[in-house]
């Protein structure tokens, strides 16, 4: 029996893909230094679950504790979520966001290596595409042209990793490019808990349903879009978790670099997404029109056909499962894990 290493595994989307994994039958150990995550996350993936989950609350950029992992541990692939996520944030802060998201993928990649551990899932972003302007992106999309550090440091992991490659064959290198992910687990038990005021739509919004906030500001209406609002590809977190089970698959089997995007291929608009999250929850959400967003595109949405073919996985949850969801989390738990 082997084990998958999942880092930051007490996170949004880290959490909800230990529980696929585990459903999955694989056995999981979670390495999360809690900087922006609570242990109780960890507690509800092992009550979903029933299962046990080994729990280490270790910061990855330093190589001795990592070390202790794969010594107890017979780690066969590695899930690497931990990092910095704040696009607003990482402006403030650039050192920070490139020395923790650099480094972990740096120590991590070198404690790998001395265990001939080769087999890696890096999460990544669709903010790799830049202001690219042509949609949908394929993973052939041109990358680069970044507008915020978050976004180099995903670009540039991306890069250190096929290098990696490069220089040893014997590696399995997947790299998946997220687009939006929201919602939550059917069970209301996980979801997203963002600190402090929310910086993306749907904690946004839940968090104005739930009478936390008071309206929603809605970031420009002047986009040349069909309704004037942004467009993105929102994708369900638990089909972004199903689609780690299949990377995590992929991976044990294959070699080299493989690039995915993991969207649901459908773009909506922000009234669209307000219109279904008040439908699904009965709810009516104020909003007011704001200025555009500094660093947004007009619209951002996935070809899904690589994953489609070579991962055998699409999404399946509908943008109305999305606020129904969503909306579960956030109204059994207003102030998030407490
Ligand atoms: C943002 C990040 C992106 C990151 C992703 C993670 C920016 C510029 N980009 O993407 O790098 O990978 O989150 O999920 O922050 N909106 C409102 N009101 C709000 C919040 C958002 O109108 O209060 C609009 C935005 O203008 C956009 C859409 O809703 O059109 C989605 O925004 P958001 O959820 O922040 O995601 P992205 O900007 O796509």
């Amino acid at each position: 029996m082997f084990d998958i290493l999942v880092t930051g595994g007490a996170g949004y989307i880290g959490s909800h893909t230990c529980v696929a994994l585990l459903e999955a039958g694989f056995s999981v150990v979670i390495a999360d230094d809690l900087s922006n995550s609570k242990f109780e996350a960890v507690s509800r993936i092992r009550s979903i679950t029933g299962n046990k989950v080994t729990f280490y609350p270790y910061d990855i950029t330093d190589e001795i504790e990592l070390e202790r992992i794969f010594t107890r541990h017979a780690i066969r692939c590695v899930v690497h979520f931990a990092g910095k996520k704040a696009v607003g944030e990482s402006v403030e802060m650039p050192l920070e966001y490139y020395r923790t998201n650099l480094l972990s993928t740096i120590s991590l990649s070198r404690v790998m290596k001395r265990h001939g551990v080769k087999n890696i899932v890096f999460s990544s972003s669709a903010t790799v595409y830049g202001n690219s302007k042509k949609v949908p992106y394929s993973e052939k999309s041109p990358t680069g042209n970044c507008t915020n550090p978050y976004a180099w440091t995903k670009w540039m992991n991306e890069q250190i990793l096929s290098d990696v490659v490069r220089s040893d064959p014997d590696w399995s290198v997947v790299i998946l490019r997220y687009f939006n992910p929201v919602g939550a687990h059917t069970s209301g038990k996980i979801g997203e808990d963002p600190l402090g005021l929310p910086n993306n739509l749907f904690p946004y919004l839940t968090q104005v349903a739930v009478g936390k906030l008071e309206q929603l500001p809605i970031y420009g209406s002047d986009y040349p879009t069909k309704d004037g609002t942004g467009i993105r590809d929102y994708i369900h977190v638990m089909d972004l978790a199903e689609g780690h089970v299949s990377a995590v698959r992929k991976c044990l089997r294959d070699f080299g670099v493989q690039i995915y995007n993991l969207g649901s291929g459908k773009g909506h608009s922000v009234f669209e997404v307000i219109h279904a999250f008040e439908e699904a929850t009965a709810r009516k959400i104020p909003y007011v029109i704001c200025p555009r967003r500094e660093g947004d595109v007009s619209a951002s949405y996935a070809s899904t056909k690589k994953a489609a073919e070579e991962l055998h996985w699409k999404s399946r949850r509908t943008l109305a499962d999305m606020c129904t969801d969503a909306w579960r989390w956030q109204e059994s738990n207003p102030q998030g894990y407490c």
